[in-house]
């Protein structure tokens, strides 16, 4: 398989979504036998506009992974020609003269679109503003349901928190939304509601959603409760709350007895009070296996796109 660019969640098909997860599996076999040289001729810049540790880290590992090199410029906003007025696309077309793919995470929605207009080498979106999109988080988390649940046709998939603002929500549903029977289920207070743009691409899609707004009423009925950050520039209260409003947001250990015992609990992290510490040692807590398949995923979009 072959990307020109990694963007948004809807560019990718089944068909793709199985070829990648196939080479996600081989990349495993790789970094358990201690990773390649096939890409020592290869450089990725790492360039970062706004905070990460788990994509940024998770990229910078895969190409290593895979033998290449990195160049890395985290708060570009900061430590980057950005500082002197410098707009997105002239960094874009000067990094691409030094590096053979670009991973961007931007401030603003459409960033990574606006890049891959006038990059000369890929451009991979490492999350683009507040709800614009994550796709590879997305992949990396349809991977997990895939190891995990063994089947994505049929899932039943609780998505909790702020869903307005939240890019990987928007991006895992577009994804989840390609498969058949799934279920899924919106948990947020209405100001926080998933928007009209991924409602509307469901709708036509004829794909079952429900909105709720109480956690507990769902949970014995889902084979993933996807847990976001609750905070939001839309509500900031939203992440203190009272407290019957957070138990509607929040798991802890009274809430795991209403949970399948085969169900799972995915969170793209970092967590803010969403989820208790107790819960991590919980067998179903998966949210930690999760970070670890981002490396193998990342891998695969990078050999996708390297070629
Ligand atoms: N899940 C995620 O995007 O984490 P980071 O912000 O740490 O990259």
């Amino acid at each position: 398989m072959k990307l020109a660019h990694v963007i948004e969640s809807q560019q990718f098909t089944v068909p793709m979504l199985s070829e990648l997860f196939r080479l996600s599996e081989e990349m495993e076999r790789i970094v358990a036998r201690g990773g390649t040289r096939d890409y020592s001729n290869k450089i990725m810049a790492s360039l970062f506009y706004a905070n990460s540790t788990r994509t940024r880290f998770s990229f910078e590992s895969a190409m290593s992974r895979l033998g290449g090199k990195v160049l890395v410029t985290e708060h570009a906003q900061s430590f980057s020609s950005d500082v002197s007025g410098e707009t997105l696309e002239d960094t874009i077309r000067v990094v691409g003269n030094y590096s053979d793919v670009i991973v961007l995470r931007h401030n603003e929605v459409g960033g990574a679109a606006r890049a891959a207009k006038v990059s000369v080498v890929p451009v991979i979106n490492a999350g683009d503003g507040k709800g614009g999109q994550h796709p590879t988080q997305a992949l990396l988390d349809l991977y997990t349901i895939y190891k995990e649940i063994r089947t994505i046709d049929g899932v039943r998939v609780a998505m909790v928190g702020n869903l307005a603002e939240g890019r990987t929500v928007r991006s895992l549903a577009y994804l989840l939304g390609k498969f058949e029977r799934v279920r899924l289920y919106f948990v947020a207070s209405p100001e926080l509601q998933m928007r009209q743009d991924i409602i509307d691409y469901l709708t036509h899609h004829n794909v079952w959603f429900a909105i709720e707004n109480d956690l507990s009423k769902i949970l014995p009925a889902v084979d993933v409760v996807y847990m976001t950050r609750s905070e939001s520039s839309i509500q900031p209260e939203e992440a203190g709350g009272t407290t019957t409003e957070r138990s509607r947001y929040y798991i802890d250990d009274s809430m795991m007895w209403l949970f399948p015992q085969k169900a799972i609990i995915m969170h793209p992290l970092p967590r803010s009070n969403e989820i208790a510490a107790s819960v991590d040692s919980d067998p179903r807590a998966a949210y930690f296996r999760q970070t670890k398949n981002g490396i193998y995923v990342r891998m695969a979009l990078l050999v996708s796109v390297l070629g």
